[in-house]
């Protein structure tokens, strides 16, 4: 949720860590604070609203110069986005700072000990405990890594800490329990992060942290240790994304960068998993085939629009396995006591792989004996580690808060894991699971074509940009697209926008229906299932009979929709469950266009974070 930047070498720590909390806001904006190591001393800056106002503050008010430094910026959860609770956290004699990304549980009764023990607690947060205990542990032992282990012991719940000590000016302590933390392994230099993107502008080399474990970091090199003090084992890896894919490359925003690199991002996702014969190759699922087929039921769980993406790999999976699959809420899942056992296989998507509710759903699978089978875009973070295999997917970075190409990808993803049971497994769909394999192939060029179609959807959002509310029905796969096209318009342009089974309008939604209201209808192909596009033809005539302004999103070719639709979105023509791939993109590019007519900032919408690393 929060992001966070260590600095220990040679460059200006403000210039390094300010930068690389840019390549973060993305985590959270609500607050930002930097503190440097300069002088014998520590000085730090902390303010309320985006990194904007952190750069003005240091503008007006530089920090002595210096070369180690640390800094946050902020999505809140305990205590408000002020001053007074922004990051970083001091002591009261101001020698020990410290940023932290997470919840501290049990910081209320720790509060109450220091206060006991006489120290001057200033803001709301959980954070500022840490800083005063590191202070009293420093103090009776002089070893800021030591200090920084003997307090991780004391604290509960999920945890990134980074903290600097006016007395060791060439270190960087941190240490992480479940949240994120990278190591950035320069010449000369290091760094420390929550996403490699923050020090990717110097270093690809990176050493991931595994769980409970604390670093030091010197200008020559990292020393990692569990809580306990013993040495630790880390992966080193190559991150190879380069450094301009984490910039907008002339769009006017991230989202609408990550919106036209899909075409890219769907064939990255495919390249080298499936050939022209229509074999798919996963042998990265490392799960044995013998195990695959054992299998007696599939369970998806996510979150948001990961969830979304689930929901479709249920129609997929039933369809292409005919084994049963239920897709969960991973927010629900663990409360609900689910029926799982060594022959169930849960399939967690998360593109962060770092999103709490899903990570917590898969220890609970895991604790009953299920298999994990995760989908990432985020290599080495938590969620893939904890789980059995995991399938990446290749979107590169998303940088923007709404998820646009890393869907599109998860989309991909389940497919190929729903094609690839039907294959190990076999079923009596061989020959369409080999055409299909095939034609997830041409699905790159079809997304293409669509956002080359898209001018009119951005004028038709613009027109309706003084509406209050806006309805998205579908059937089959385009429901959970219905459900898609809502979230990212109430996400971005801060609407009541709300998605429907069209088949469930008649048994309450149509009542919301007046005269000018927009209603976008997502149809599914005429072709191969015909009783559902009858279905769908009749829902638009009710939808119109009652006054809506109906906006169609339907394949080419499909003329009976015609007269019925007000606006004719049109998608090229796709096997029916592939449809999402394209029907998708047009609701993407419509919030967009939609939230910026109404003057928002597509990137960061308000309230959100990229990384929902609570529960
Ligand atoms: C919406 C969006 C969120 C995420 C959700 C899960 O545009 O981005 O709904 O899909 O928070 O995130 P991940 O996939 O990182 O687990």
């Amino acid at each position: 949720m929060c992001g966070i930047v260590g600095y220990v070498g040679a460059q200006s720590a403000q210039d390094v860590v300010v930068a690389g909390l840019k390549r973060l806001e993305y985590r959270g904006y609500d607050s930002a604070g930097v503190a440097v190591l300069a002088d014998g001393g520590l000085a730090a800056a902390r303010k309320a609203g985006k990194l904007l106002n952190l750069e003005k503050e240091l503008k007006d008010r530089p920090l002595p110069a210096g070369n180690t430094g640390i800094g946050h910026t902020r999505w809140a959860t305990h205590g408000g986005p002020t001053d007074a609770n922004a990051h970083p956290h001091l002591d009261n004699a101001g020698r020990v700072a410290v940023v932290h990304n997470g919840i501290i549980e049990n910081f209320a009764a720790l509060r109450g000990e220091l206060a006991g023990r006489g120290h001057d607690l200033t803001s709301e947060t959980d954070t500022e405990v840490v800083a005063h205990l590191l202070a009293e542990a420093y103090s009776s032992g002089g070893d800021l890594a030591e200090a920084m282990r003997q307090v991780c012991r004391q604290l509960e719940g999920a945890f990134t800490l980074v903290a600097v000590v006016a007395d060791e000016p060439d270190a960087v302590v941190g240490a992480r329990r479940n949240s994120p933390l990278v190591v950035g392994v320069g010449d000369g230099e290091m760094f420390l992060a929550s996403d490699v993107a923050a020090f990717i502008a110097h270093t690809r080399d990176a050493i991931e942290l595994g769980q409970d474990q604390v670093v030091e970091l010197r200008r020559d090199g990292a020393t990692v240790t569990g809580f306990d003090g013993r040495p630790a084992d880390v992966r080193e890896y190559h991150v190879d994304w380069d450094a301009s894919a984490a910039e907008k490359g002339g769009y006017a925003s991230f989202m609408l960068k990550e919106i036209a690199d899909q075409p890219k991002a769907v064939a990255d996702t495919l390249l080298g998993r499936v050939d022209g014969s229509g074999t798919l190759h996963l042998d990265e699922v490392r799960i044995a085939p013998g195990v695959l087929r054992e299998v007696d039921k599939v369970v998806v769980v996510a979150c948001g629009t990961a969830f979304h993406a689930g929901m479709i790999a249920k129609y997929a999976i039933e369809h292409w396995t005919r084994l049963p699959c239920e897709t969960e809420l991973a927010s629900e899942f663990r409360y609900r006591d689910p029926i799982l056992d060594q022959r169930t296989l849960v399939v967690a998507i998360s593109q962060s792989g770092e999103t709490m509710d899903t990570l917590m759903a898969v220890r609970h699978a895991r604790e009953q004996g299920a298999k994990v089978l995760a989908i990432c875009n985020t290599n080495g973070s938590t969620i893939p580690r904890e789980s059995d295999a995991v399938l990446y997917t290749h979107a590169g970075p998303e940088v923007a808060v709404a998820s646009t190409k890393a869907f599109l990808t998860q989309l991909v993803a389940c497919y190929l894991v729903a094609l690839y049971l039907g294959q190990v497994r076999g079923t009596k769909w061989g020959d369409e699971i080999r055409t299909v394999v095939r034609q997830l192939s041409e699905m790159s060029g079809a997304v293409e074509r669509v956002l080359g179609t898209m001018e009119p959807v951005r004028e038709l959002a613009r027109s309706l940009a003084g509406h209050d509310t806006v309805l998205f029905v579908g059937r089959h796969v385009g429901y959970p697209v219905a459900l898609e096209g809502a979230l990212k318009l109430k996400e971005l342009a801060y609407m009541h926008a709300e998605g429907f089974a069209a088949g469930e309008l008649k048994h309450g939604p149509i009542a919301l229906i007046e005269e000018g209201l927009p209603v976008v209808v997502v149809v599914p192909s005429p072709r191969g299932r015909s009783v559902l596009h009858g279905k769908i033809v009749s829902n638009i005539q009710e939808i119109r009979a009652r006054g809506a302004r109906t906006v169609v999103i339907a394949e080419e070719g499909d003329d009976e929709v015609v007269p019925y639709a007000d606006h004719l979105i049109r998608i090229p023509a796709t096997p029916t469950l592939l449809q999402p791939l394209v029907a998708t993109v047009p609701l993407q590019v419509f919030a967009c266009e939609l939230a910026t007519a109404r003057g928002n900032e597509v990137d960061q919408p308000r309230n959100l974070a990229k990384s929902v690393t609570v529960e």
